[in-house]
């Protein structure tokens, strides 16, 4: 813990060692803690001593996430039907933010009473989840059920996240996902968060916006909404830029 300590995050930067941030007094806190390091833009500042490999890793991690997550927007794209350039350059083109948080969920000895990461839909652009691979307990929402998503071998999870569902004005949907406390087991992930660069105006997409298919989502920036997500918590989900509940 008092190692812990020396890398504490402050809400000011989020980033370093801490547990949930920004929830209303009285809230129910999550039955985990996190280590977040903010990657791109340029600079992390609480780089840990322990393990020494780590700049390196994530310098070589972070290379392979940039390169698949360029090739899902152009997938995306053209999906949406639009130029495969499109959402690469909503982004920010090469000026994308890549944030890193890694998880820890202790065993807990009263499950049902608690959460290991409580409901919420990642805020940015998409997030690539290792989950750890031999202890389940992601799961997400369909159908107004939960359903748990069991690790793969070699296999990342893709999150699609609040800035792409505005981005294709609500025709891909950020996943609402949770993760269950366990009682005999520990577990570790580590949720890559591809962003789009945090000062640009995040709108549906021009081409999307029609008279039969109007904007839903007012204009913001990430940093804006990321900041409100910080502070209201998870319930402010698009509450500050959905136009649907203005209509
Ligand atoms: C997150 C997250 C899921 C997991 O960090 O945003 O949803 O499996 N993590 O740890
Ligand atoms: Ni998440």
């Amino acid at each position: 813990m008092e190692v812990k300590q020396i890398y504490a995050n402050t809400p000011k930067t989020y980033e370093g060692y801490g547990s949930r941030l920004g929830v209303e007094k009285g809230a129910i806190l999550d039955w985990s803690d996190y280590y977040y390091l903010n990657y791109l833009p340029c600079c992390h500042t609480k780089w840990p001593d322990h393990p020494p490999s780590l700049r390196e890793v994530m310098e070589e991690y972070t290379k392979e996430i940039l390169r698949l997550g360029a090739v899902l927007l152009e997938v995306f794209s053209l999906n949406l039907g639009v130029k495969e350039d499109v959402l690469q350059n909503a982004f920010g083109g090469k000026d994308v933010g890549a944030c890193l948080r890694a998880n820890f969920y202790p065993k807990c000895p009263q499950p049902d009473l608690t959460l290991g990461l409580s409901s919420h839909s990642d805020p940015g652009g998409m997030t690539f989840l290792l989950p750890d691979d031999k202890v389940s307990g992601l799961q997400i929402q369909k159908d107004n059920q939960w359903v748990a998503i069991n690790p793969a071998p070699h296999a990342i999870i893709v999150n699609i996240g609040d800035q792409l569902q505005v981005l294709s004005n609500s025709i891909y949907k950020s996943v609402e996902h949770r993760v269950v406390a366990n009682p005999d087991k520990e577990r570790l992930s580590l949720a890559y968060f591809y962003n789009p660069k945090s000062d640009l105006l995040i709108q549906p997409i021009s081409e999307l916006v029609t008279s039969k298919t109007p904007a839903l989502y007012l204009p913001m920036t990430f940093e804006e909404y990321r900041r409100f997500i910080r502070t209201k918590g998870p319930r402010g989900k698009f509450q500050v830029k959905s136009l649907e509940s203005q209509r």
